[in-house]
């Protein structure tokens, strides 16, 4: 099947790329864009590995059809410094408080967390809890991750 333009917006850029209409948005920000940030767990929508912000809302990248983002706005974790190099205050405090292990599942969880801070500027535990309900942790360093997106609120 024949390539399709694809124009959506990265990260604040304009981008217009040919694609395969069958690739994953995933497939799409890894291996034509090299925006390798994201990261593929599972592959089937079940880690939340692959989270990107789409219009502000998390979707798990290695479900979700390139093609859909056509004419939207799709945030990857390349696009939380403020373009000189400077981390967002949720990275930060991941850092401050070690909810960093293998770092594999932490560019979805910063993600994740940036879209319920970006809704929820006071959350509770709880809802911390519930917004990374579909991002896993295989070295199972929830409770550091929880408190870093609690002091990344309180900022
Ligand atoms: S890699 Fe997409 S949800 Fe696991
Ligand atoms: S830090 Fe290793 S998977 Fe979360």
């Amino acid at each position: 099947m024949g390539k399709q333009t694809l124009s959506f917006t990265l990260n604040g850029e304009p981008i217009q790329i040919e694609v395969e209409p069958h690739l994953t948005l995933l497939q799409v920000l890894r291996d034509k864009l090299e925006f390798t940030g994201t990261k593929e767990g599972c592959g089937m929508g079940e880690c939340g590995a692959c989270t990107v912000l789409l219009n502000g809302k998390t979707v798990n990248s290695c479900i979700f059809p390139a093609l859909e983002v056509e004419g939207k706005s799709v945030t990857t974790i390349e696009g939380l410094t403020d373009g000189q190099g400077n981390l967002h205050s949720i990275q930060k405090a991941f850092i401050e408080y070690g909810a960093i292990q293998c770092g594999f599942c932490t560019p979805g969880m910063v993600l994740s967390a940036k879209a319920l801070l970006d809704e929820n500027t006071k959350p509770t535990e709880e809802e911390i809890r519930h917004g990374i309900a579909g991002n896993l942790c295989r070295c199972t360093g929830y409770l550091q991750i929880i408190q870093a997106i609690k002091e990344a609120s309180e900022q």
